[in-house]
């Protein structure tokens, strides 16, 4: 066995994402300290002075261009998101170039660099990077460093990961040379006892965070086997920690497993539940045919929100006493198959002859053939569609129009067929469930929620719209996305709305806000309606198509308020402007209690084991009356509600 020898210097690397976070603050300002500065490093060839973040190419303007040609004109801070000086400090602004936080006085004055003042969400984000890497590369390692340079490297990616989902960011992964060296050892750890014994007592810590990093590449590369190998390991030096009376440890490594909690829920290697005590028994099919759609599970378990929850679903639903092993003692007949793998498993390439490349289902797929349990249950027979809806006339879904589709959206529209919406959602079979929103991604929103009173910003929207960059094409196309530009084309100046495309500061804003819009998009269905739950905001739908989920749950008229999207924005201005203080700090209490309904990460485990408030709990207990009641109505909540008007 031989361990490859880092150099001294350990750089975070793998940072795309921050880096694109960097881009937008004033970097070049944070370059200089102590005795390095502009002379010492742009001139001379000193590569103390660099690091992953603090590059030549951002610190040394290029001969001949100032530091301000290069940002080019105006405040460097307001060009984000594809909006530019050119577009925007022009007569005729583009559609959405200013809100409440960017106006033509700050942005179109050009400003000296070294001047610029920083959004203190942004500053506070490159500096606790900044800081965390910092010391995991320059302070005390915590273990020996042996192999040299190996622990340091996993310090340094823990750091690196840990800050950035801290923010909401994805986490970055160590980078590709680093990744191949961290699952070389803990390939070695799975393949020989003794060095696993030998390495877990050198750097325990370490240990743990190399798994944790490389779990979701091992399992994408080598198989789901080898990563539930590798985090049986992870789970096993854990219970020891903690049995020894060391948990959670003393010292400065970022613990990365507390934000990496679905890893082995989705590896089945979690503790089983008997699913909220539901009596409903589910049998799970295991089609070969499908396989290739339930695979590498932990990354389609990360993927767009819309898509995920098929994965948690299924997982969960597996390590639960729900889950009837003999077909005649079911109640319903569930097929896993996760859209989330759509393009990791090349859906649509290669394994049909097909050349639509947004099925993933292979088109020799056939429930009346490849599945025993079909024929006159067809009405049992559960499916869990997110992203990638088949159209209607799709025949998988002629041929199985009598089955429960489980969706996160009521409404789709048809593939290439332009502006015509389908309602895809039978409010007689089907059940409508929330969209994933990741447990670390929860807890960054979570931390940017504000009470009522702290709330400087009456009304809150930032997200795409037929006047984006890359993807206003789309938004032109779909006649439900119009109240966007309806929205933004009222709201960009009122002095209390904070309104306009996707800003980096997202988090803040929503968490500042009273209220935050929810208008249809591409189609009826949003995740800004999850988020506004963890956010604290009152959701205001503006989304005429839209069925929410859980209704018997959760009393919507309550706590969000839902109008028509063709209501005049002044008159829904004045409308919002006259809700009391009083008013919505009681929809903000309710709001917080109706949130675990929305957290995938709920209901696993003990909690599994009494009823309780989780998605699957919604699931099952809509499932629950469909089996019991045949084709009931669960879905009545007229449109046009709001919260009663005293308090
Ligand atoms: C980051 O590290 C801290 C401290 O160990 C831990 O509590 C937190 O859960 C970690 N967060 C993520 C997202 O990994
Ligand atoms: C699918 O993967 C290909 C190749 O990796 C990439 O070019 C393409 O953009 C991906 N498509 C989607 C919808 O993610
Ligand atoms: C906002 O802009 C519109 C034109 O786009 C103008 O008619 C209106 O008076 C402006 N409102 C405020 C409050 O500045």
């Amino acid at each position: 066995m031989s361990f490859l020898v880092l150099n001294a210097i350990i750089v975070p690397l793998g940072l795309l994402e921050f880096a694109a976070v960097a881009e937008a603050v004033n970097l070049a300002s944070m370059c200089w300290r102590d005795s390095y500065d502009a002379q010492r490093c742009c001139k001379g060839e000193d590569p103390t002075c660099w690091d992953a973040i603090f590059t030549q190419k951002v610190c040394c303007p290029s001969d001949g261009e100032s530091a301000l040609t290069l940002a080019g004109r105006g405040n460097p801070s307001c060009w984000q998101d594809g909006y530019t000086y050119t577009e925007c400090c022009v007569e005729e602004p583009k559609l959405g170039c200013w809100d409440t936080e960017f106006g033509p006085e700050k942005c179109c004055m050009d400003v000296d660099l070294h001047e610029r003042s920083l959004d203190v969400t942004k500053e506070e984000m490159i500096e606790a990077y900044v800081r965390s890497t910092a010391s995991a590369s320059d302070g005390p390692l915590g273990c020996e460093d042996k192999p040299l340079g190996f622990w340091r490297m996993v310090k340094v990616s823990s750091a690196a990961f840990n800050t950035s989902r801290q923010y909401g960011l994805p986490g970055e992964r160590p980078a590709k040379e680093d990744m191949a060296i961290i699952v070389r050892h803990v390939r070695s750890w799975i393949q020989n006892r003794e060095l696993w014994e030998a390495s877990k007592l050198a750097c325990p810590l370490g240990a743990l965070n190399a798994i944790d990093l490389s779990v979701a590449y091992i399992d994408r590369e080598l198989g789901e086997e080898e990563a539930s190998k590798a985090y049986r390991l992870h789970q096993s030096l854990r219970s020891e920690l903690i049995a020894e009376g060391s948990w959670p440890p003393i010292g400065d490594w970022p613990l990365l497993s507390e934000g990496l909690e679905y890893v082995p829920r989705m590896l089945g290697l979690s503790a089983k539940h008997s699913c909220h005590n539901s009596a409903i028994r589910i049998y799970v099919y295991k089609v070969a045919k499908l396989l290739h759609m339930q695979r590498p599970v932990l990354t389609c378990s990360q993927k767009m929100s819309q898509c995920t929850a098929s994965v948690h679903i299924h997982r969960w639903l597996e390590s639960g006493s729900c889950v009837a092993d003999d077909p005649r003692e079911a109640d319903l007949f569930y097929l896993p198959a996760y859209e989330a793998c759509y393009n990791e498993t090349a859906c649509g390439f290669g394994i049909s002859d097909s050349h639509d490349t947004e099925r993933c289902f292979p088109n020799d797929f056939s429930p009346a053939e490849d599945l025993p349990h079909w024929a006159g249950r067809s009405s049992e027979h559960v499916f869990v569609f997110g992203c990638n809806l088949l159209p209607l006339r799709d025949n998988l879904m002629i041929e199985a129009r009598q089955s429960i589709m489980v969706t996160v959206e009521s409404f789709q529209a048809e593939n290439s067929a332009g502006p015509n919406m389908l309602a895809w959602l039978s409010h007689w079979k089907d059940v409508v469930i929330p969209g994933y929103i990741p447990a670390w991604r929860i807890t960054a929103m979570l931390a940017f929620n504000r009470p009522m009173i702290q709330r400087s910003i009456l009304v809150a929207f930032h997200g795409h719209s037929s006047s984006s960059t890359n993807v206003g094409h789309m938004y032109k196309r779909s006649p439900l996305a119009r109240v966007r530009d309806r929205v933004i084309e009222y709201f960009w100046n009122q002095s209390d709305a904070s309104v306009g495309p996707p800003v980096r500061d997202y988090f803040r804003r929503m968490g500042m806000s009273r209220f935050c819009l929810i208008p249809a998009g591409l189609t009826a269905w949003t995740i800004h309606l999850y988020e506004s739950f963890f956010f604290g905001c009152v959701p205001v739908i503006l989304s005429d198509e839209l069925t929410v989920p859980f209704q018997s749950e959760i009393d919507w008229r309550s706590l969000s308020i839902q109008v028509p999207t063709t209501m005049d924005m002044m008159e829904l201005h004045v409308k919002l402007q006259s809700f009391s203080l009083g008013r919505l700090k009681t929809m903000y209490r309710k709001i917080a209690d109706a949130r675990c309904w929305f957290d995938y990460s709920q209901g696993w485990g003990d909690e599994g084991d009494k009823p309780g408030c989780s998605p699957y709990q919604g699931l099952l207990t809509a499932l629950e009356h469909r089996v019991a009641q045949g084709r009931s109505r669960l879905y009545s909540l007229a449109p046009g509600w709001e919260p009663p008007p005293r308090t």
